[in-house]
């Protein structure tokens, strides 16, 4: 695949806060891709979590390009441990997959966490091989395993990764 054309209009990638007009994009892109139906997530069950999510004022950022959106990232500050950042949600639509609209996403989630974290955990299904190899590029180490944490059958594979230039003291 040749990711250079949309590596060059990176500049034109714009990574902004979730607002209603939004949601219907991001329950799209939750319900065509594969991984969420193991979780039993279709389009109105992620409709309904990110409008509830929305009211609540959740950290959720979305990507968009040309005005389509193309992905999103949901963070949550402090939300391991009471001082660790957690992202809880992340998704790049199925077409626009590999041309680095999810590292886009997941640094701007790791800038943001830094504001408040000096480091980031975030979990992956054992069987997400592409997604697991996603996050070891993006600097991610496998520190846990929760065997039927979410759902039976699955493992959560727990990562982990420092944010640098922070006062680890
Ligand atoms: C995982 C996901 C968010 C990654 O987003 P993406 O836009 O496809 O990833 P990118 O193109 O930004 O890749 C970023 C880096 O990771 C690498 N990478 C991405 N997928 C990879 C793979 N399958 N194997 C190896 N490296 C991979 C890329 O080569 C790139 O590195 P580079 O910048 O040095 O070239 C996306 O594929 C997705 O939405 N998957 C389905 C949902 C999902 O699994 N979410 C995570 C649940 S925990």
């Amino acid at each position: 695949m040749n990711k250079r054309p949309l590596r060059d209009a990176g500049a034109n990638l714009q990574i902004v806060p979730i607002s209603k007009e939004f949601i219907p994009s991001c329950s799209k892109i939750v319900a065509e891709t594969e991984l969420w139906r193991h979780y039993g997530i279709d389009y109105d069950r992620a409709f309904s979590m990110f409008s509830t999510a929305f009211e609540s004022g959740e950290h959720i950022f979305v990507a968009v390009l040309g005005g389509d959106v193309v992905g999103f990232v949901w963070i949550v500050p402090r939300g391991m441990f009471g001082r660790s950042g957690y992202i809880k949600l992340i998704g790049v639509a199925p077409q626009m997959r590999g041309h680095g609209i999810g590292g886009a996403l997941l640094s701007f989630a790791e800038n943001e966490l830094s504001k408040h974290d000096k480091d980031v955990f975030l979990l992956v299904s054992h069987f997400n091989s592409s997604a697991i190899r996603f996050y070891k590029k993006m600097g991610y180490v496998e520190v846990g395993r929760l065997p039927d944490y979410a759902v039976k059958g699955i493992t959560e594979i727990l990562m982990w990764k420092r944010l640098t230039g922070r006062d680890l003291s």
